[in-house]
């Protein structure tokens, strides 16, 4: 593990852990989920106000900020940390996958991938190297290798040449890297839904060595089943010493399936985006406050939640307030959505401390099953 960085398992029950990746910044209490902060804020969010729902750590994306502000702006100005407020720990994601998702005009070499900017058409590279060095500028406490990764479904022998690009990536991206005492770099696993392929990337990535282990390329598309499927054997292909962390999910099922099957670590943009478009996420499941039966409901969204929101906005104000498209709509569901998911954790992690997940996932689910009252 890089120095200053470290991971420790404090507890386990059956497959899932609980325990501490602990940086200069702070520790990260696992399993985590991180808030998505694409653009140097986690939308509608004051940052010591997302501290306050429970986060440790936030995620930042290479590809936006590369385009917008800048990495070298961002450095000049101190650093992503000082840019935006936060202090904790910040996670950046390596640019690959965005740019597959969101710029226009992608050429994919061995090389590395050239792209317009969604932004205003500017032409740009990114390889192992220039990610690493932009990830560097902006000053990420845990770096990402650059990988790639195909759309789902998708013929082996795409995601194999696929997967095997990423290793060769990650390869790079270690030696582009270097030694940086305080910061870690995560590889990432690749290999879509195909066992034999994930256990080749798990065994690449291994014998590089990193910090931690992500399980990319799912939530593309394959559904709950084929993800759960993949899950059942992914984990355990990776090195139990080292912190797990499975890319861009996911719903609270998901991950309470996923903590099940030994992941340490998740980040979703779906708590922020759902509360801006007016779904919040409760322990009863979801609630649409855009539906027309919430107009005169004076009850809380989740009345057992003690977020802000919950404490002090009825149903009804959400409702009007989402429907007038008044900012503080955004705020207050972000913030319930942001809570909702740090208490998810916080209940995962005190589960598994106590040896009674299995319980806490009954419990989970049939408080959904129950729905919104
Ligand atoms: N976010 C969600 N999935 C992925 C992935 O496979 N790779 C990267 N870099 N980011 C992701
Ligand atoms: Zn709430």
């Amino acid at each position: 593990m890089a120095s200053g960085v470290s991971f420790s398992v404090s507890a386990t029950d059956g497959r899932a852990r609980t325990g501490a990746l602990v940086t200069p910044r702070g520790a990260i209490r696992t399993p985590a989920f991180m808030p998505v902060g694409t653009a140097a804020t986690v939308k509608a969010m004051l940052p010591e106000n997302v501290r306050e729902t429970g986060a440790d750590i936030l995620l930042g994306n290479t590809y936006h900020l590369m385009l917008r502000p800048g990495a070298e702006r961002v450095a000049r100005l101190g650093g992503l940390h000082r840019f935006m407020n936060w202090d904790g720990p910040i996670l950046t994601d390596s640019g690959g996958f965005q740019v597959m998702s969101l710029a226009d005009l992608r050429k994919l070499t061995e090389e590395g991938v050239t792209f317009r900017s969604h932004v205003d058409g500017s032409k740009h590279m990114l390889s192992p190297e220039s990610s690493m060095e932009i990830q560097r500028l902006l000053g990420s406490d845990i770096v990402m290798c650059f990988d790639e990764c195909p759309a789902l479904p998708a013929p082996r022998e795409r995601v194999a040449d696929s997967m095997r690009l990423s290793m060769r990536w990650a390869a790079r991206s270690r030696d582009a890297f270097g030694d940086r005492p305080g910061h870690a770099l995560f590889g990432i696993q690749q290999g879509g839904l195909e066992q034999d392929l994930r256990a080749e990337s798990a065994e690449a990535l291994t014998a590089i060595g990193f910090d931690g282990y992500a399980i990319g390329g799912l939530a593309v598309g394959e559904g709950q089943d084929a993800m759960f499927g993949v899950l059942d054997h992914a984990p355990q292909m990776l090195p139990a010493d080292r912190p797990r962390y499975l890319m861009g999910v996911g719903k609270p099922d998901d991950i309470v399936g996923a903590v099940r099957r030994g992941v340490d670590m998740f980040d979703c943009v779906l708590p922020s985006r759902s509360g801006r478009t007016g779904q919040a996420l409760t322990r009863r499941g979801a609630v649409n406050i855009k539906n027309a039966r919430h107009a005169d409901d004076p009850r809380p969204l989740d009345p057992d939640c003690p977020c802000p929101c919950c404490r002090s906005y009825s149903r009804a104000y959400l409702h009007h307030v989402f429907k007038a498209g008044e900012i503080i709509s955004s705020m207050l569901m972000t913030w319930h959505n942001l809570h909702y998911y740090q208490e998810l954790m916080q209940g995962l992690r005190d589960a598994i401390a106590e040896e009674r997940l299995d319980a806490f996932a009954q419990g989970f689910e049939r408080r959904r099953a129950g729905g919104d009252l």
